[in-house]
């Protein structure tokens, strides 16, 4: 074949196999065999190995090959993701319609309501027809850009039939495939996913492009930015156009012309939650009418046009077959039940948290009892409260944990508290769970080091306290030859370690796992303090003076730095390079708002989170209420009574340029 005929052919299977995708991915409609499907895509892949120079941005061999990042850039939003406010219900809604009949001056308000998808929100750009960027929605702001995986959704179109458009939509698992995923970790003693949104946001967020291929995450996209330059006129419209495009919309979707209507869609679909083959967590209801949406306006987080009914919390009955007591990082002991399986909220449950001894003992559960479990959102699943008229007269009386049940020393419980401790501090389970915390996201942030590597380096005594973690090169043909790990791994676990060195000093304090020092207090203390050695020697007066750390963390802080090998082990950390001093990335005038405290209302330009963490990262402190302590309110459009309050008490009010003009002052 030459090479004018090899082009022409690959065009024509190119239309051919984006032809078929759309008709099975979008359409769910497919139109030829799988092994029809097969041959043409080698047919394909062969003719572009033959010449490269043919392969298209669009070509569907370009969502299967796998691409290697080691991170991704992030992606400024040019409108930012909003998120939308809630509501829980009938009364909630009734208050969102009168809202917002009172805004525009209407007396009835068209609704388009739609499914709430759970999984993770998506910002699509196309440009010249191509899809040029897709990134996560981040903090509505800024979030990353996952272009090369987007690209591996069979869904979601690499070209369009329209030169521009920023569409929004959701990255979802169905239930099917969170199943399957999860029986293939459980097989390979991997942790499962909790849900359908952490596994597509886990597989999102994947460096390796070619797992996304393999698990058939879908998206359903639902929101055309700005549509009303496209002469498109309602979201439902919007909806159908984004079809026309060629995209996956929900065609569940229902036009609603009053609140009833729309709680009858509510209530439909609550009853039909569990039959879809996707999770669902509530109803988006937004204002039909695209021309009144700049009329209602926004809060500085959320549209006002829209709201989000959430479903309760689910509730489900199975029964207790064990009770058993797990040791966390403080050496606090938890209760759990071990359950007769059962499906919570799209996931398989097989345990619940019974909290402590006292929940246990209060609320009379006992082995063998028929119990309700409530699972919300991703929280754990925990036991509520057992059936008296189900309990069989082998229910077993429970007996509380006398015994650490992994290093087996004795437990103890401080006068009247209810938590018992392990307070041995050699208990192999309270280290290698510290050590997770140490190097989770909030902490020192160093990927690659999982529960089960912790385990085993823990076992095989490389890795016994959080120093360790910086001399693990010592062991490097050891740790090359475990099983599962690879040169590779090895690497990016090493890389992440030494990245981790350099860290601003609030995430070493929140790593090391002082009781009460969540990560705002953290912050908070090296705001003040700036370095570790100042920490180290504060006193309970210094510590307990700070705006908003009382006198429990101030005496856990001080008491923590009473231990010897508490204070051996900083230091140790300290000679291996570990950085001692706090270094916000944002600023350098770190102290500037100490003792400034700010209420921020009224709709700003960017959301109210970004001021929030400028402030906390000049050492200022927020608040939601206006009070005599408070020194500014900033405040935006749309301010509400925050601003009243403020005149009355004779606190400054400023612009956001004023707050800009006092940043730069
Ligand atoms: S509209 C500015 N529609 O729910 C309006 N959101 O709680 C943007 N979501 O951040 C949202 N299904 O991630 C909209 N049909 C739907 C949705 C939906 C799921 C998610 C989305 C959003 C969150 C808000």
């Amino acid at each position: 074949m030459n090479f004018s005929e090899a082009q022409k052919r690959v065009e024509f299977l190119k239309e051919q196999i984006n032809k078929w995708n759309y008709e099975y991915y979008v359409l769910n409609n497919p139109s030829v065999s799988d092994q029809e499907y097969d041959w043409t895509m080698q047919e394909l892949m062969a003719l572009e190995t033959e010449h490269p120079e043919l392969i298209t941005f669009d070509s569907p061999t370009q969502r299967v090959s796998g691409e290697v990042s080691d991170k991704f850039n992030k992606y400024e939003h040019q409108n930012p993701m909003l998120s939308l406010g809630n509501a829980f219900n009938l009364e909630d809604l009734q208050h969102f319609d009168e809202q917002i009949k009172e805004l525009t001056g209407l007396s009835a308000i068209e609704y388009t309501c739609e499914l709430k998808i759970d999984g993770l929100s998506i910002s699509l750009i196309y440009e010249n027809h191509l899809l040029k960027i897709g990134a996560t929605r981040g903090d509505g702001t800024t979030g990353e850009d996952v272009t090369v995986n987007i690209k591996k959704i069979r869904s979601i179109p690499l070209k369009i039939d329209q030169e521009n458009l920023t569409v929004r939509g959701e990255v979802y698992l169905s239930k099917n495939n969170f199943e399957k995923i999860n029986k293939e970790r459980e097989a390979n003693e991997e942790p499962l996913f909790a849900n359908p949104r952490n596994a597509a946001a886990g597989t999102l967020r994947q460096l390796d492009s070619s797992i996304i291929a393999k698990r058939n995450l879908s998206a359903f996209l639902y929101y055309y930015v700005n549509a009303t330059n496209d002469g498109i006129k309602t979201q439902s419209e919007a909806l159908q156009r984004l079809a026309a495009l060629k995209f996956k919309i929900n065609k569940e979707f229902r036009i609603c012309k009053n609140i009833a209507e729309v709680w009858d869609y509510v209530q439909t679909y609550q009853a039909k939650r569990e039959d879809l083959e996707y999770e669902i967590d509530g109803i988006v209801i937004k204002v039909n009418d695209l021309s009144l949406y700049n009329r209602i306006g926004y809060t500085a987080k959320n549209p006002k046009w829209a709201i989000a009914y959430k479903f309760p919390a689910e509730i489900v009955i199975t029964k207790i077959l064990n009770i058993f007591p797990t040791v966390g990082r403080t050496g606090r002991i938890t209760y759990n039940a071990h359950l007769e399986l059962v499906r919570i909220a799209g996931t398989i449950v097989k345990a619940a948290t019974l909290h402590n001894a006292s929940f246990i003992i209060d609320k009379d559960i006992r082995i063998g009892d028929n119990v309700k479990v409530k699972k919300a959102g991703d929280i754990i699943p925990e036991v509520i409260g057992y059936l008296p008229e189900r309990r069989s007269k082998n229910a077993k009386k429970w007996q509380e944990a006398t015994h650490c049940p992994v290093c087996h020393s004795l437990l103890e419980r401080t006068a009247g508290e209810v938590d018992q401790y392990c307070i041995n501090s050699l208990c192999s389970k309270k280290i290698t769970r510290s050590l997770e915390h140490f190097c989770s996201r909030n902490a020192m942030n160093i990927g690659g080091v999982s529960e089960k590597i912790i385990e085993k380096l823990f076992n095989l005594n490389y890795l016994k306290s959080f120093s360790n973690l910086y001399e693990l090169e010592k062991y490097h043909q050891e740790i090359v030859g475990l099983e599962n790990f690879g040169e590779k791994s090895y690497q990016n676990m090493i890389n992440s370690i030494n990245n981790s060195k350099t860290n601003s000093l609030e995430k070493l304090l929140f790593g090391l796992g002082i009781r009460h020092v969540g990560q705002k207090t953290a912050k908070l203390i090296t705001h003040k303090f700036l370095t570790m050695e100042a920490i180290v020697t504060a006193t309970f007066e210094e510590l307990a003076t700070i705006n908003d750390v009382g006198p429990i963390v101030a005496t856990s802080v001080v008491d923590y730095f009473k231990i010897a090998e508490n204070i051996n082990e900083v230091k140790k950390l300290a000679q291996l390079g570990i950085n001692m001093t706090y270094h916000p990335s944002t600023n350098n005038n770190s102290n500037k708002f100490e003792n400034y405290r700010f209420v921020i209302t009224g709709t700003l330009s960017k959301p109210r989170e970004y001021f929030k963490d400028l402030i906390e990262s000049m050492g200022g402190a927020t608040s939601d209420s206006v009070s005599s302590k408070t020194t500014y309110v900033l405040a935006g459009a749309d301010p509400g009574s925050k601003i009243t309050k403020a005149a009355k008490l004779n606190v400054k009010i400023i612009s956001e340029e004023d707050f800009n003009k006092l940043l730069n002052s």
